[in-house]
């Protein structure tokens, strides 16, 4: 029986999902949150779908062992890989982000640009949610593969990262689109140069604020709102602590207590024996 001082798990690859987590303090203030970076196997977006299926599902299980009362995938590549899989085999709510960023994206704009990581481009997973509400809608889906280690090494602001993200903006400047939607939960950490380098017409559409009002609304109807005062956020990575916490620390406004699991050892070890497709 789930109870509602319980947390909310969120996990991404790294630091990307603290743009969900952010709008959790934002619109949920009184929740109790557990975040999972599995930054030992960053990034998720060159994987294939059999590696993001069994990753999704050990965290999932860790997850599931924690007391959360819901799992908010805070990763596109794993929402558009993994979310319609895993969410029949789980006995808990498990939301991903990209219905909410389409449906958001769709009362905006007929011309949509999507930018992301390779996996999540190639599964078309935004195009197809956008087109099942309005066949109408032009879609184009741009694999920005640079970005998550720029961001993950800190590079918001260089010379370099302006030109890559230049370079992956052209198309869809050139086709005019009137709306573009941050396919990757990193992206939102350069939004400073994506909105420079777009027309000032073109609506940008984040999905972490509209997966968290779908959470909100969720949770609502199951009456699991906590009524109690929040716990303090509990921070785990598979990668380096310190680095994790060193670069969310500009994010989050404190320096985050981060434990280490140990997750993957199993399957790194598993995959070694049979290789991914
Ligand atoms: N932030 C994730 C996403 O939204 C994954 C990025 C990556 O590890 O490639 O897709």
């Amino acid at each position: 029986m789930k109870h509602s001082s319980w947390r909310i798990g969120l996990f991404d690859s790294g630091v990307g999902g603290l743009t969900v987590l952010r709008e959790m303090y934002r619109q949920m203030p009184s929740e109790s949150l557990l975040y999972f970076a599995d930054s030992a196997r960053l990034p998720y977006g060159t994987r294939s779908r059999r590696e993001i299926l069994q990753f999704v599902r050990e965290i999932l299980d860790w997850m599931s062992a924690q007391d959360v009362k819901m799992i908010i995938m805070a990763c596109n590549t794993s929402s558009a890989l993994a979310l319609e899989v895993v969410r029949k085999e789980y006995d808990i709510p498990i939301l991903g982000v990209i219905l909410s960023g389409a449906k958001a994206a769709v009362k905006q704009g007929k011309r949509i640009g999507v930018i992301s990581t390779s996996a999540t481009a190639k599964s078309h997973a935004y195009r197809q949610a956008i087109q099942e509400i309005n066949p109408q809608t032009e879609v184009w889906e741009i694999p920005c593969p640079k970005f998550v280690h720029l961001i993950e090494q800190n590079q918001l602001y260089t010379d370099y990262t302006r030109n890559v993200a230049q370079e992956y903006l052209r198309p869809l400047i050139a086709r005019k689109i009137d709306t573009l939607i941050y396919g990757c939960t990193h992206y939102r950490h350069l939004e400073k140069t994506i909105r420079s380098l777009l027309p000032v017409s073109v609506e940008v559409i984040d999905p972490a604020e509209y997966i968290v009002v779908a959470a909100k609304k969720e949770l609502s109807l199951l009456g699991l709102r906590n009524e109690q005062f929040p716990l303090p956020t509990r921070f785990c990575v598979s990668g380096s602590p310190e680095q994790f916490a060193n670069i969310s620390q500009q994010w989050l406004g404190y320096y985050p207590q981060v434990t280490k699991i140990s997750m993957g050892e199993i399957s790194s070890s598993m995959m070694a024996l049979n290789p991914v497709e």
